[in-house]
């Protein structure tokens, strides 16, 4: 019980500061109902399942707080947590970045279950690739992509890699990276210092789609150009199954340019 509570208050120092945790800590001291309702939401299997669940015969519905996804890895106290993307959002975002994609490989950086790998299937990409910390939630997505049948999918390479994505080595060729804020700032540091190196071996054409853009102004210091930031309405169905009680969501596309 003890280590519980010291590892999430571990992990709300690391995502949030001293501040924010203290207000966090004094407010659940406060109220013993919101502390209940807050243990609520956090549970794995709780919650009714998304529509797109239903109607394809997948797993990835919930909400798993950051403290709660023990991977076993060093990233894990900086993992903002595991939520599934609003169908919607990521298909007006991807609408509004309008590639030729038959040119890319799509990659998302904290896959979680894989929704929105699965969501990608419905463009021409050359495949697409999902890198997920905790092992277990890796899982989860390949056994997805085996079950998951949609009349728009397309027939692309799809697959989850369980690890760091600190540590992937990107696929080769032109990339369209998409984050739906995984994690905290010093592993957006290290994923972008990572990134770069990247680039350098081998200079490609890159796009970021970064979804709750929390740490915007850090992306931009490693020189990524913003193309576009916009707030996105989400469906009825979406707003409806939302956790947080949210009917938008922001998003901003940037672009590396080969040369830089
Ligand atoms: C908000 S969820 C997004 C899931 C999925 N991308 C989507 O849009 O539906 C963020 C995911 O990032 C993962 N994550 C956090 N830190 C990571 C890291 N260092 N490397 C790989 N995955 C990470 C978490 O475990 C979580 O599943």
């Amino acid at each position: 019980m003890r280590g519980s509570l010291v590892r999430r208050v571990r992990h709300w120092v690391a995502n949030r500061g001293w501040r924010a945790t203290l207000a966090e800590v004094l407010r659940q001291i406060g109220s013993a109902v919101l502390w209940r309702a807050i243990e609520g939401v956090s549970d794995r299997g709780t919650g009714e399942a998304h529509p797109f669940d239903l109607r394809y015969g997948v797993d990835t519905s919930g909400l798993i707080w950051g403290e709660r996804l023990r991977s076993g890895q060093q990233g894990e106290y900086w993992a903002t947590g595991y939520y599934g993307i609003s169908p919607s959002i990521f298909w007006k975002a991807m609408d509004r970045l309008g590639l030729d994609w038959t040119q890319y490989t799509f990659v998302d950086i904290g896959c979680g279950k894989g929704r929105a790998l699965m969501l990608a299937s419905r463009y021409p990409f050359r495949r697409a690739l999902g890198v997920e910390l905790s092992a277990e939630l890796a899982a989860v997505t390949n056994q997805n992509l085996k079950s998951f049948r949609a009349e728009w999918r397309l027939d692309l390479p799809a697959e989850a890699i369980a690890g760091d994505a600190t540590l992937l080595q990107l696929p080769p060729g032109a990339l369209v990276l998409y984050l739906y804020h995984p994690f905290a700032a010093p592993v957006m540091r290290e994923f972008l210092t990572h990134l770069r190196a990247s680039l350098r071996e081998e200079p490609r054409e890159l796009y970021l789609l970064y979804v709750n853009p929390e740490l915007d102004e850090l992306v931009r210091e490693f020189a990524l150009r913003k193309l576009w930031d916009e707030r996105f309405a989400m469906e009825e169905e979406d707003a409806a199954a939302d956790r947080f009680g949210a009917n938008n969501e922001r998003v901003i596309a940037y672009r590396i340019e080969a040369d830089t």
